[in-house]
């Protein structure tokens, strides 16, 4: 069952644009990840300073795997202020885990 991994990330009031330009330089790494199934960096567009970056995996162990590879480290080369990305973009993130209850598409 496919469960969704959301990093929600608290910028200054005007660092939404540099986390979008760093993602937009992302290494791309997890791309390849075994049981990657997706992301997406939403931008909040209601004024609030949280954008969340929404990951959907095939399973928990998929995601734990990958946040314990160096396509992890690699993917973050540039957070925490190492690296040619300083400094740190992000005044606060944590990790919130979620998994689809109820869905419904539109009728085809
Ligand atoms: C300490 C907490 C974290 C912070 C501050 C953070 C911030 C960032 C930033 C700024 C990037 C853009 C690339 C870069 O600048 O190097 C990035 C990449 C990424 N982050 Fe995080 N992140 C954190 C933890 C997580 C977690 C727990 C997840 C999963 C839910 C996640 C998912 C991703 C993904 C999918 C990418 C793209 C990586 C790639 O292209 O290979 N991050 N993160």
């Amino acid at each position: 069952m496919t469960v969704i991994r959301i990093n929600a990330i608290t910028v200054p009031e005007q660092g939404g644009d540099e986390l979008a330009r760093r993602f937009g330089e992302r290494a791309g790494a997890v791309d390849h990840a075994e049981g990657f199934e997706g992301f997406e960096l939403l931008r909040p567009t209601d004024g609030r300073g949280t954008w969340l970056v929404v990951t959907r995996w095939r399973d928990e162990e998929a995601f734990q795997a990958w946040v314990a590879s160096p396509a992890f480290a690699h993917g973050h080369r540039g957070v925490g202020g190492e690296g040619e990305h300083s400094p740190p973009v992000a005044l606060h993130s944590e990790l919130w885990s979620y998994e689809v209850a109820i869905e419904a598409r539109p009728e085809a």
